[in-house]
């Protein structure tokens, strides 16, 4: 007996077909006309979508960053993301200085135990001595087939031209891809210590510290730099014109380069959020910062002309007022120990947040909530706003990750044979979004007040119901490490 639904409209990132699916087990084992229902436990969606399980390939759950943790973690946010309609996601993980690849992954695999949701694993490459080069086809048998370096971040995660492009030709060497944060982190420090000596401390001075220009040169680099190793190349959180320009000449030259961006870039505004009066601007620091209305139009140019290929979220929450728990005495205590332990003894510490830089724009943590939020929001700004098809809409945020990310078409796909990541979408709902409602650990949300219509109704994860409407019917241990194979498309 399988789980049969009936009547629905299957979108795809080709197609939109009128069509029953039948799931049996994990998977989805047929798709046709008037399936007999033949005891099956039948789901009417008539007047729904049925759309693959959305995946997040940008995520930053339970971060050490910015001298506290990211808010949400491997059962926290991943509630919040399927209750947003995300069944997939690939988080971050950091290798620790002067340690290995595989000290980080045993971290990241020992944060993912609760998981809820299905995940994979990015390495990001922090410190790339002899041994560690020589570590890196090793990550192709733990399903782990994607490299990050940070261009920026100086003395905590930046590494050097040097070391990128040896990590590009041992990558290339794999058929692995290399992803990057693609900001000048020299150049950003010159800035910024200059702003700070100036006096200018609030928020809105983070985007002067990292103008578009840095971005620009950093991608321009990136992108000439797998030119010529030949390595695919993705360049994560593309914000602004020049970025979007170096990378589409990169394209035009033949380069196996691509890009996303990530839903906040669509909506916020520099002066109307990052300079919001008093310390609110904190709530929007990220980086790359949020830009202007001329990027914004330069972004959805590029979704829809195909010079970038997915969207994600960079989901990387903070409390806007934490530091209510006693974080000195974690530290003291728990020295190099597990923060998501310690909270679970005593639920009352709160980690820090962005309170950490009022007085020094420098010192807000970086990083923004968003991963419920994702296909909402696109789905709001993007097909509601005339600008893409609802099969676009699925191939940015569903297929397209899947390709790209060697998981394709297990994941992203309402195919046969495809895991049965299926989510229910209603059209016609409307929803206000807001903290008070919201599932993620933070304590504002960026769109507070947005009235959306088109809402994810029912997801299914591998054939099992994680949600329906308001309720969690999902438990721990239900999401499953996806590992990914190499040689993946450029697209
Ligand atoms: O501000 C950001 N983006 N924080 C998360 C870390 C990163 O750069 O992706
Ligand atoms: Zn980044
Ligand atoms: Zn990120």
């Amino acid at each position: 007996m399988g789980i049969l639904f009936k009547n629905g409209t299957v979108v795809t990132a080709s197609d939109m077909i009128q069509a029953d699916v039948l799931v049996e087990g994990e998977k989805i084992v047929t798709i046709g006309q008037n399936i007999p229902s033949r005891g099956h436990e039948v789901v009417n969606v008539r007047g729904k979508y049925l759309m693959p399980g959305g995946i997040d390939v940008h995520t930053h759950l339970d971060l050490p960053f910015g001298g506290t943790y990211s808010n949400d973690d491997f059962d926290v946010g991943h509630k919040a993301a399927a209750f947003g309609g995300t069944t997939m996601h690939i988080d971050f993980v950091i290798q620790p200085k002067g340690g290995s690849l595989h000290d980080g992954l045993k971290t990241w695999r020992k944060k993912a135990a609760p998981a809820q949701i299905d995940y994979g694993f990015h390495l990001a490459v922090t410190d790339l001595r002899d041994d560690v080069m020589e570590e890196i086809p090793s990550l192709l048998a733990e399903g782990v087939t994607s490299l990050k370096l940070f261009m920026a971040y100086k003395n905590v995660f930046q590494v050097d031209d040097k070391t990128l492009f040896r990590a590009m030709r041992v990558a290339a060497a794999n058929g692995m891809i290399v992803m990057v944060h693609a900001e000048n982190g020299d150049v950003e420090e010159q800035l910024r210590l200059q702003l700070l000596a100036e006096g200018k401390t609030d928020p809105v001075w983070h985007y002067s510290s990292r103008p578009p220009e840095i971005e620009g040169e950093a991608t321009n680099r990136a992108v000439v730099m797998a030119g010529m190793t030949g390595c695919s190349l993705y360049v994560v959180h593309m914000t602004c014109v020049p970025a979007i320009e170096a990378l589409r000449r990169g394209r035009a030259l033949g380069y196996p380069v691509m890009g996303e961006t990530c839903v906040q870039y669509f909506q916020m505004d520099k002066d109307k959020h990052l300079g919001a009066p008093g310390f609110q601007g904190a709530k929007y620091v990220c980086s790359p910062p949020i830009r202007t209305a001329a990027d914004r139009t330069i972004l959805w140019q590029a979704v829809k002309d195909g010079t970038l290929q997915v969207v994600s979220t960079d989901h990387c929450d903070f409390w806007y007022e934490g530091g209510k728990g006693p974080w000195e005495q974690w530290s003291k205590d728990h020295n190099g120990g597990d923060w998501v332990e310690f909270e679970a003894q005593d639920p009352s510490y709160r980690r820090p947040g962005k309170e950490l830089g009022k007085g020094n724009f420098a010192k807000i943590p970086n990083g923004l909530p968003g991963i419920e939020d994702r296909l909402i929001v696109m789905w709001h700004l993007g097909v509601n706003g005339g600008k893409i098809s609802p099969s676009r809409f699925v191939e940015l945020n569903c297929t397209n990750p899947a390709k790209i990310f060697g998981c394709y078409p297990r994941k992203g796909a309402i195919t046969v044979g495809a895991d049965a990541d299926i989510v229910v979408w209603d059209p016609k709902k409307s929803h206000t979004i807001s903290a008070k409602t919201h599932h993620m650990r933070c304590d504002y949300n960026l769109y507070e007040g947005m009235k959306v219509k088109g809402v994810p109704v029912m997801v299914y994860q591998r054939g099992v119901k994680l949600v329906d409407g308001e309720d969690w019917l999902g438990k721990n241990g239900q999401g499953q490490f996806v590992a990914r194979a190499p040689h993946a498309p450029v697209l």
